[in-house]
């Protein structure tokens, strides 16, 4: 598939995650195979109003290539400026978020909501697309609930519209995170337009992969799994080219990774704030390790980085000798 001048062979795209998928954690990825990544979703009318974090979020680097921006809106005025000031920043392409499902952004007609609203739909995608060379993308669910699924509407109105490719989170609005994502919409795409597809929605293993690129699909979407574990991209490269499953990495691999993503999301955030929002990963990083739920609740105590990088540390030259003895 192309999004416009770049060329992709079924690229392994990284998720756009709020608090995520920051420059440092898409460099780990991309280090790591991902072929594609986006900024975190930035608020149009934020972005309007220069807010210092919404600002932060739309800054992108050039070994993280190719790589979108996303927005998110429902103001065609407001998306359009947003568009322009996000190409500032040298983006690869601009992706329009119209799948976010929390109630303060679907309630008030973005993200998700514009899928109760296929006008405005379409007039937000055509205002993005005016206020950019570069080219645009969507991502977005099924439909708003089961009863209203509008997903292959939206796959012609967007190809209508020159749209580069849609991703599509193959689960409705209501449903949030719950459920299981329904693959059986993906073919179903396929079949009513030719707009380059990427499958998201619980995609976890090498071997979900292999499905949604089975089903006809031009790429795949990973989030959860790459916080889960970010070898995924390059694992799954071996796994498609071989068939054979990756071994497991090794706890000094992952807990080297962990102190160096660590050091990267407290440095783009301040310190405090960065070591506090970064609790949320060690159960990934240290998923299996013996006595890690106590590591864990010890690492929770500390409010900077180099006690938290020392512990780590002990704990894996103690794990080496408990595995020598
Ligand atoms: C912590 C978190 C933050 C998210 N933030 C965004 C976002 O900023 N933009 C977006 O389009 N989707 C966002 N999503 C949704 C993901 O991009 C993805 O569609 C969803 O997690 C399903 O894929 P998965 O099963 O691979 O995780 C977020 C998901 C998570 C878990």
């Amino acid at each position: 598939m192309n999004i416009g001048n770049i060329k992709l062979d079924k690229p392994l795209a990284l998720a756009p995650m709020e608090d995520v998928s920051d420059i440092p954690f898409r460099a780990i990825c991309k280090e790591r195979g991902a072929d594609l990544v986006y900024t975190e979703f930035t608020n149009c009318e934020a972005l309007i109003r220069n807010v210092k974090r919404s600002v932060a979020k739309i800054k992108v680097t050039a070994a993280e290539r190719p790589v979108a921006i996303q927005l998110y809106g429902s103001n065609g005025e407001s998306l359009e400026r947003a568009a322009t000031i996000a190409e500032e920043q040298g983006p690869d392409f601009i992706d329009i978020n119209c799948g976010c499902w929390v109630k303060k952004v679907a309630n008030r007609g973005d993200g998700a909501g514009l899928l109760r609203d296929l006008k405005r739909f379409e007039a937000v995608v055509q205002s993005v697309i005016r206020g950019t060379s570069l080219p645009v993308t969507v991502k977005t669910r099924l439909g708003w609930d089961t009863d209203d699924i509008v997903i292959l509407e939206v796959a012609r109105m967007l190809e209508a519209n020159g749209v580069h490719a849609l991703t599509l989170h193959c689960r409705t609005r209501k449903q949030g995170y719950t459920g299981d994502a329904d693959w059986t919409w993906l073919p179903r795409i396929k079949e009513v337009s030719d707009i380059p597809l990427i499958a998201n929605g619980d995609i976890v293993t090498p071997q979900d992969v292999k499905s949604v690129l089975d089903l006809g699909c031009d790429g795949a979407m990973i989030g959860r799994g790459a916080i889960a574990n970010p070898w995924i991209f390059e694992e799954t490269k071996a796994y498609l080219e071989t068939g054979e499953m990756p071994s497991e990495r090794s706890m000094e691999d992952r807990i080297n990774l962990c102190i160096r993503h660590l050091k990267g999301h407290a440095e783009s955030r301040g310190e405090g704030r960065g070591v506090t929002s970064f609790r949320k990963f060690y159960s990934h990083y240290l998923r299996g390790m013996r006595d890690s739920s106590a590591l864990r609740i010890g690492l929770m105590a500390f409010t900077e980085v180099e006690p938290i990088e020392e512990r780590l540390r002990e704990y894996l030259a103690s794990q080496s000798l408990f595995a020598s003895a």
